[in-house]
């Protein structure tokens, strides 16, 4: 496995190496970083991972300074995991010069995550943009934990016509339904037992949803005051429709139910995926 610093180097590399499918992450990887991988492998004779704490995606209140840097043990995971290629380039070699270009993302942006995170998802397509230029993989993979995030990403791509699949991963779960997340290692052991907590909101909200409910506003509240009661301070728990997470119209059938709230200090997200049935039921 190659560990790359440098632009000129990682053009170099890759210029051998143009069947490529390219993992962007920020570090401190766990295991469903690693499922990532599992997705990626197969898809091409190269896999490149990328680890870059992205200063633009984060705001004046989030955690940029403390954001865990692992370096030695991420890239001891990811060569376990077979991956070919680590691109770690510092802030400089990414932003050379203030960053004054950006990539301002439809009004998918101002909802939700981006109503609670304002520029998050800027700071996003940007960076990512720029490393797609940088590795130009045929393909990328995001997990669907962060499902607002892989949205803009599939519609950045697709507006600007880049030639790139975007592939989706499944979230992957602690065995009590936590969704792995680097920000769990901010979590007391207290707040890590209450953690799974969101998950099963979502759930409850799925299995009504599933049997045919449409009030989703009641799902909704009561969804967040469960997670008020119990401490958190719930963002929001919305019931969207998959395609762009605009609120539904009755009948739609592809649904995600998405969820925000700090426990404590931190602030964790989660989502499921709901499959309605065709016709007719309650609510
Ligand atoms: O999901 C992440 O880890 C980051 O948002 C990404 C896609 C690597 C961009 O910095």
């Amino acid at each position: 496995m190659d560990v790359i610093h440098s632009v000129p180097e990682l053009r170099e590399r890759l210029r051998r190496e143009p069947d490529n499918v390219f993992v962007p992450t920020m570090g401190n990887l766990h295991e469903g970083h690693i499922a990532l991988m599992r997705v990626a492998k197969p898809r091409a004779a190269c896999t490149v991972v990328s680890i870059f704490v992205n200063r633009l995606q984060f705001g004046p209140r989030d955690d940029f300074d403390r954001y865990p840097r692992t370096l030695q043990t991420d890239c001891d995971k990811l060569r376990e995991a077979g991956v070919d290629v680590v691109f770690v380039p510092d802030e400089k070699a990414i932003y050379p010069e203030p960053q004054t270009y950006v990539v301002e993302p439809s009004d998918l942006q101002n909802i939700l995550e981006g109503e609670h995170r304002p520029g998050h998802f800027s700071g996003v397509a940007t960076v990512v943009l720029k490393l797609f230029n940088l590795v130009m993989p045929h393909s990328a993979i995001f997990g669907k934990k962060d499902y607002q995030q892989y949205l803009v990403l599939r519609d950045m791509v697709h507006q600007f016509a880049l030639p790139i699949e975007i592939i989706p991963a499944d979230t992957v779960r602690a065995p009590d339904g936590l969704a792995l997340s680097s920000r769990n290692g901010y979590l007391s052991a207290t707040e890590r037992s209450e953690a799974p907590r969101l998950h099963r909101v979502l759930e409850e909200v799925r299995a009504e949803l599933a049997a045919g409910t449409h009030d989703y506003q009641r799902l909704e509240l009561h969804g967040m005051s469960v997670l008020a009661d119990k401490g958190w301070k719930p963002d929001y728990v919305a019931v969207r429709r998959r395609a762009d997470l605009q609120p539904p119209v009755n009948g739609e059938r592809e649904l995600v139910v998405l969820a925000a709230a700090r426990l404590g200090k931190t602030r964790l997200i989660d989502n499921v995926e709901v499959d309605r049935p065709a016709a007719g039921g309650a609510g």
